[in-house]
């Protein structure tokens, strides 16, 4: 199967993105969870609207799914502000960036996913423009270039990352506000799952809210799109009524198990018990051995994986913890794996 066709990836699919934003919350009030940014958020928001300022520069940072370019768009709707939507790797050059942020309106957000993916050249441009609202453009070739400054209108720069790591010192220092988006609890993914499926106009029983929120991996992409397949099974197999009985059948049938770990997730946590003896074992060792890319395993499965404790990240490597060797059906120590997903 896909990466993206999995019922657990984070990250968007083709064709989501329009499905998924009718599912997104518009304002602060309806927004569940991530209270201590939100909260934090609230007061900015308030006070630069007091001084009729822009808000100051915001970085998100966290695993992939949780919100963020959901809060951004809140930020731009609770500013009464237009947003601009880019990513890192959509701008490839300077002339790029200076096209976008001279076409912003006074107190504008522009907000861009994977700003650790930007480039030198295009990051040099965003400094000045975040510290001064200006752009420094070169005229000319040689020893009659000359450098000349473009005021652009103020602006809120919101940054997202799921590597705040990845990001330089001079760019990460011109951020003034700074917000960690952390795993969604059981409880806030139920919200978010009643929400949601008020929504899509389903029936949905308590308890197996209860269920997709524990097996949705603590993000709200994966809940949204767990309830969205888990109705077509029941339009199909059942009532259109959604209980237990389908979304158990239907869980099963997308190989999400009881903890709401998949195939790639087993994969990491047997591939590192089997080849490896457990570990420690190096990143790179394992996504070689998985035919995965680094990147996504450490930011898209690992944080799931370590948050349950299944995983450990040592100075020497990841290490599997007894507690996956009795979730995958093994003894501590043992290196035959028989993976079953069944309850
Ligand atoms: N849908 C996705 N993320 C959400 C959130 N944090 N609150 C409410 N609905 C959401």
């Amino acid at each position: 199967m896909d990466y993206e066709e999995r019922i657990t990836a984070a990250e968007l699919g083709e064709g989501e993105e329009r499905s998924e934003k009718s599912l997104r919350p518009q304002s602060l009030q309806d927004y569940i969870g991530q209270k201590k940014a939100t909260d934090n958020l609230k007061i900015f928001i308030e006070a630069a609207k007091m001084r009729h300022e822009p808000l100051d520069h915001v970085l998100f940072y966290g695993p992939p799914g949780l919100g963020k370019t959901t809060l951004a768009g809140i930020i731009s709707n609770e500013m009464g502000v237009d947003i601009r939507i880019t990513s890192g790797p959509a701008i490839e050059r300077a002339g790029d960036l200076a096209a976008i942020l001279t076409n912003l309106n006074e107190n504008d957000v522009l907000f861009i996913d994977e700003i650790h993916r930007l480039n030198r050249s295009v990051e040099e441009v965003l400094y000045s423009a975040m510290e001064d609202f200006a752009l420094d453009i070169i005229i000319g070739k040689g020893p009659s270039a000359r450098s000349i400054r473009l005021d652009i209108a103020k602006f809120t720069l919101i940054g997202a990352t799921t590597r705040a790591g990845s990001l330089s010192a001079p760019l990460r220092d011109r951020f003034g506000v700074s917000c960690k988006f952390e795993m969604y609890t059981p409880d806030e993914l139920k919200l978010i799952i009643g929400r949601s499926a008020e929504i899509l106009g389903v029936e949905i029983d308590n308890e197996s809210m209860d269920e997709m929120a524990r097996r949705s991996r603590g993000t709200p992409r994966v809940a949204n799109r767990m309830l969205k397949r888990v109705r077509d099974f029941s339009q199909v197999r059942g009532s259109g009524k959604i209980d237990m009985e389908i979304t158990r059948e239907a869980l099963q049938a997308l190989g999400v198990d009881p903890m709401g770990l998949e195939s790639l997730d087993r994969e990491i946590l047997s591939t590192i018990i089997e080849r490896f003896n457990g570990g420690p074992v190096g990143i790179d060792t394992i996504a070689a051995a998985l035919g995965e890319e680094k990147v996504t395993i450490e930011d898209v499965y690992e944080p799931y994986l370590i948050q349950k404790g299944f995983l450990h990240r040592t100075p020497k490597g990841r290490v599997v913890s007894e507690l996956a060797y009795k979730h995958l059906g093994l003894e501590y120590g043992e290196e035959q794996v028989t993976i079953n997903i069944s309850e």
